[in-house]
């Protein structure tokens, strides 16, 4: 297994180009189920969830070819209609399957995807989204099993803003008889990117991006060819490691308008961020203010910046308070930092950080994407080594991210351990 050593101290400089965003791959993969045809998904990264969706849509009959950062996917014979339990259980946006299953075949069969370590993380929205256009769906041995004729377009009104929930309705919407209005719709740029991508299929869609979607069902769609957003969360954690570091750094292709609540906060904690039409630049301060975060659906401060802004905290000046109001257990990196030497405290969804001059390297264990990269920022600060056990939690969502800030003056490197 491997693990990330990086040795602190370093001020990062020099220009990093951030990748394509995980989170619209992923659900712009699954909608090449919708229609058969050869379809080309452009920017796509090289990451283990996308490797994990490839496996899954090969699964279901797909054919899969990767060119460079193009992926080319011939979805003309589907052959299955089910999305395994131990695929799933290693990616639960693999759920984003079911939409697109219902929509072109009418059925699907695909495993609950069980909780992970931030959390329960339920799809009762789905699969109330899913009924409300005219699916019968059952659960029984861990699986959800859908039927349903053709889609009848529907009012759906989510309780809660569910990104992925959202994703899947308006997949199958698409095609649906008649029209849809999503309300309380997830607002992601994700959600645009998506939308953007059906609608280069034929989709008709008005209001992705706000709380308010409609969809009008069309008789058929053509196969679809995107090129996949900037990955915000990438960009955000290389400005952090800019600001970590008192470093001065260009992040190359970030989207300055998808990441306002988090240059906001970067500013408030003294960093310079410079919007420029080549991507964002961010110059440290020496030392970091301590800032308050309360994490929320989109626009407000995204909860996938959460664990790495708390790296930020812990070596600010001052006590700063995190409120996770999204997942009920993302805190799983603070126990991890606080072998660093942060002082952190846990009051139910609150984390209080008193901000310290200076971490100490040690080893820690990822547990999770996020914390993963939390962790990874601290070890940028921290005096001496520190050792990311488990690489393969960051290589989830980030391509190289260690060669990444490598390029710009980290000392990372990568081991081989047997844990
Ligand atoms: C998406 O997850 C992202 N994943 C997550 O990123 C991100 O943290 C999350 O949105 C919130 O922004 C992808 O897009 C692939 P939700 P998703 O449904 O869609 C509750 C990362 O690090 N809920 O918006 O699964 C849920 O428990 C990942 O890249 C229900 O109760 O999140 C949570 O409290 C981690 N019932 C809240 O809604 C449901 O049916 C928001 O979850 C669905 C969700």
């Amino acid at each position: 297994m491997e693990s990330i050593t990086i040795a602190g101290g370093p001020r990062l400089r020099g220009s990093v180009r951030v990748g394509g965003a995980k989170n619209a791959a992923l659900p712009i993969l699954a909608a090449t189920i919708l229609v058969p045809g050869e379809h080309r998904v452009r920017n796509v990264p090289r990451l283990r969830d996308v490797d994990t969706m490839t496996r899954l849509l090969e699964i279901l009959g797909a054919k899969v070819e990767r060119q460079g950062d193009e992926m080319l996917i011939e979805t003309g014979a589907l052959s299955g209609e089910e999305a395994p339990y131990d695929l799933v259980k290693t990616m639960r946006a693999s759920v984003l399957v079911l939409g697109p299953l219902l929509a072109r075949a009418g059925q699907a069969r695909v495993s609950l995807p069980g909780g992970c370590a931030i959390g329960e993380r339920p799809v009762n929205l789905h699969l109330a989204a899913m009924r409300a256009l005219g699916a019968e769906i059952a659960i029984a041995h861990g699986y959800i099993t859908a039927r349903s004729g053709r889609l009848r377009g529907a009012r759906i009104h989510f309780e809660k803003q569910t990104v992925t929930g959202t994703e899947n309705a308006l997949m199958a919407a698409v095609t649906a008889e008649g029209s849809t209005e999503i309300t309380n719709a997830a607002c992601e740029p994700e959600i645009t990117d998506l939308a953007r991508a059906l609608g280069g299929m034929g989709a008709r869609i008005s209001g992705a991006g706000t709380a308010s979607i409609v969809i009008r069902g069309v008789e058929r769609l053509r196969p679809l060819d995107h090129a996949v957003m900037p990955d915000r969360i990438e960009a955000g954690t290389l400005m952090l490691a800019s600001a970590i570091t008192h470093g001065d750094v260009l992040v190359e292709g970030a989207d300055p308008t998808h990441l306002g609540a988090v240059i906001a906060k970067l500013r408030e904690a003294g960093a310079r961020v410079e919007e420029t039409p080549a991507g964002v630049r961010v110059e440290g301060p020496g030392r970091p203010r301590a800032v308050d975060i309360k994490t929320g659906p989109y626009p407000e401060f995204p909860t996938d910046m959460q664990a790495q802004f708390m790296a930020l905290l812990a070596v600010s000046r001052g006590l700063g308070v995190i409120h996770e109001t999204i997942f009920e257990n993302r805190y799983v990196h603070v126990a991890e930092l606080k072998r660093l030497g942060a002082d952190i405290t846990l009051d139910g969804n609150l984390a209080i950080v008193r901000g310290k001059p200076a971490l100490s390297g040690a080893r820690v264990m990822a547990t999770d994407l996020r914390a993963s990269a939390s962790l990874v920022l601290a070890g940028l600060r921290a005096e001496g080594e520190t050792v990311v056990a488990r690489a393969y939690h960051l290589d989830r969502g980030y391509e190289r991210l260690d060669e990444k800030l490598a390029g710009i003056g980290a000392r990372t490197g990568r081991i081989k351990e047997r844990l």
